[in-house]
């Protein structure tokens, strides 16, 4: 016996990604629908061989599914996400609505799995920030062996994180560069993102920071450990699917280059690419579709006592949400509910 399960915001990014991973990953699947706005109904969306009809979540009754994967804003969220659950569906969200709520678990099943238990408190758990879940993947493994002080990290973000108006305005103001003919409106970026970058993600909040910079700063707290400090500045670049990081680390303890590199080859949901040569290193392009976290150009800061640098790269829609969605819901599946 499997699961019944529910893709919410299945028309978009994330919501596409994650019908093509539960397939990927046989998820055992023993009913599904696909629910978005009213104005996608009937929109066919793929999985695996089949073909399903998009429906509207504002008439779905979630009684008797076992789980919801959210992946619709943060305002749709807040009306829908209390009724699956209240319906007794177990709610995996995608949006950042509920992952500050001290009675919701914040999860990266690579990191701290134990976590999903606490989902009976809302009947909700809460998938992180794409920037966050693929930092803490790297960082964790690093922690345990040496208790990291410091986190000093600077994001090159694609436009596929602003969901699928993001990666609409790229395409059709990069061909208006070359050819404009149209004098179409762009309002999904504060400025051109085209051949351009843009040190501006989310709102800006009363300390000069981003809400995206800040997210990186909670999330990593609650997800790994409180006393890590982190400090971040988040940037969106004329890159289609994948987001980068350099990251800059100082521990406790000493931790060379050579042991890092050998932590982070065991580390699970990492992949290791770190030549010193020409190309030896990963690209968000090289990324794209794939499940892993990878890390390259790990290398010693001799500036401080107990420092590291390190390249992490993953892709957004995958590791950032529809991937981490559907680790939460197996983790969540093998853990508690027993079926499949
Ligand atoms: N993209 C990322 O890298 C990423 C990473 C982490 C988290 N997230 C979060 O995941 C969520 C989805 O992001 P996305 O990138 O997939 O966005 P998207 O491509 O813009 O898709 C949004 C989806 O939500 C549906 N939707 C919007 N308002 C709705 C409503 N009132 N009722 C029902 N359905 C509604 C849309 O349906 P229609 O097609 O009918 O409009 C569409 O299916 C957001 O909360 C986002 O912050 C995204």
């Amino acid at each position: 016996m499997g699961y019944k399960i529910v893709v919410v915001g299945a028309t978009g990014n994330v919501g596409r990604e994650m019908l093509n991973i539960l397939d990927e990953r046989q998820f055992p699947v023993d009913a599904i629908e696909v629910l978005a706005s009213r104005r996608s109904i009937g929109t066919e969306v793929s999985f695996g061989d089949k073909t399903l009809k998009t429906k509207d979540l504002d008439t779905f009754d979630f009684t008797g599914w076992d789980m919801a994967l959210f992946a619709v804003g943060s305002e749709a969220t807040k009306k829908y996400a209390p009724l699956a659950a209240k319906a007794g569906c177990v709610v995996i969200d995608n949006s950042s609505l509920y992952r500050y709520d001290p009675d919701v678990p914040l999860v990266v099943p690579e990191v701290n799995p134990e976590a999903v238990l606490d989902y009976s408190k809302k009947n909700i758990i809460a998938n992180p920030n794409c920037s966050t879940a693929q930092m803490v993947v790297a960082l964790k493994p690093l922690h345990d062996r040496a208790r990291i002080k410091r986190v000093v990290v600077s994001t090159y973000q694609s436009v596929s994180g602003a969901g699928k108006d993001g990666i609409d305005e790229l395409w059709d103001q990069t061909k208006s560069i070359y050819n404009p003919v149209d004098n179409k409106e762009f309002n999904k970026f504060t400025k051109q993102i085209a051949f351009n970058v843009i040190p501006h993600i989310d709102v800006f909040m009363e300390d000069g920071s981003t809400k995206e910079e800040w997210k990186m700063v909670v999330e990593t707290k609650k997800i790994i450990d409180k006393d890590i400090k982190v400090t971040a500045t988040c940037v969106r670049v004329p890159v289609f699917v994948g987001h980068s990081e350099a990251i800059n680390i100082e521990f406790e303890d000493h931790l060379d280059e050579d042991e890092a590199r050998d932590i982070l080859r065991e580390a699970p949901g990492v992949m290791v690419i770190d030549k010193r040569e020409d190309g030896g290193y990963v690209t968000p392009i090289e990324c794209v579709g794939d499940f892993a976290t990878f890390i390259s150009r790990i290398r010693q800061d001799s500036t401080i006592d107990n420092g590291l640098n390190l390249w992490c790269v993953s892709d957004n829609l995958r590791k950032g949400a529809a991937l981490n969605a559907v680790q939460i819901a197996e983790t969540l599946g093998q853990r508690v509910l027993k079926k499949g």
